[in-house]
């Protein structure tokens, strides 16, 4: 099974919307001459998201949000509904990322939700699973994250499943240079596929895309990716600029 790869940069609170329409225009030009591009995709911050899809157009390049609400109006103050993402132009929206479980409280309940929710339209949800370093030295990494996989995938409907990506970004490599080896994120990449398969089916696993994020960068792009169950990276840091997220690229390519 061959499932095409994913390149996908979060930025998380960086970036203005100038910023952000230069970085596009930058990596459009580097992009150009590439053969067999991988899927691309950049996810600034809301308020960068029009710039993005403006200057994006017609790239190959697809943009993403970094987060969204489960209701879609309402008296919900400082919140972004997946209706006014599509409106937009956005295809894909983060879900879950360890960042907004630890600092912003989401539980796995919230993660659930709000992936049902995206579901119910049409964005691609790209949900994010990872243990903390207790849970690792603990020897509960499978329990922690397969645990959150089955959480987060509670009443999806078989038909929805295959719009699904994951990633797995085990918390205590985000932003500290420490990667997880290939043979690690492979180990728990294939967990968390075997798992996707004992909910829905065989056929829908062998789809699933499931990234790795965590310190990813040029250097070791090519050898996390070239693991059976690495379908691609979601990049932190390394993204920002518009050279080594291009690098990033082409190790994908
Ligand atoms: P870093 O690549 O900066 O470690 O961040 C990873 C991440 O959290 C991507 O979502």
């Amino acid at each position: 099974m061959s499932r095409k790869r994913i390149i996908a940069g979060n930025w998380k609170l960086n970036k203005t919307a100038s910023e952000t329409r230069r970085f596009l225009l930058t990596l459009r030009n580097k992009i150009a001459g590439m053969d067999a591009l991988p899927e691309i995709l950049i996810c600034p911050p809301s308020v960068a998201l029009e710039t993005a899809i403006d200057a994006a157009r017609e790239s190959g390049i697809a943009i993403g949000a970094q987060n969204a609400y489960w209701e879609s109006t309402g008296a919900f103050t400082g919140e972004v509904s997946t209706e006014m993402l599509e409106s937009l132009g956005v295809s894909h929206v983060l879900i879950g990322h360890s960042e907004r479980r630890a600092l912003f409280g989401e539980s796995d309940e919230n993660v659930n939700r709000k992936l049902l929710k995206v579901l119910s339209g049409t964005l691609t949800p790209i949900a994010c699973v990872g243990e903390m370093l207790e849970d690792r030295e603990a020897g509960r990494t499978e329990e922690v994250v397969v645990g959150q996989v089955k959480s987060a995938l509670m009443g999806v409907a078989h038909e929805h499943a295959r719009r699904i990506v994951l990633a797995y970004e085990p918390v205590w490599a985000i932003g500290t240079g420490l990667t997880a080896t290939p043979g690690q994120a492979n180990v728990v990449h294939g967990l968390i596929r075997r798992s996707v398969g004992a909910i829905f089916d065989g056929a829908v696993a062998d789809e699933l895309r499931i990234l790795y994020g965590g310190s990813a960068k040029p250097d070791n792009a090519a050898g996390l990716m070239a693991e059976s169950d690495v379908d691609g990276l979601l990049v932190g840091g390394a993204s920002l600029d518009a050279d080594s997220f291009a690098e990033i690229i082409r190790a994908a390519a």
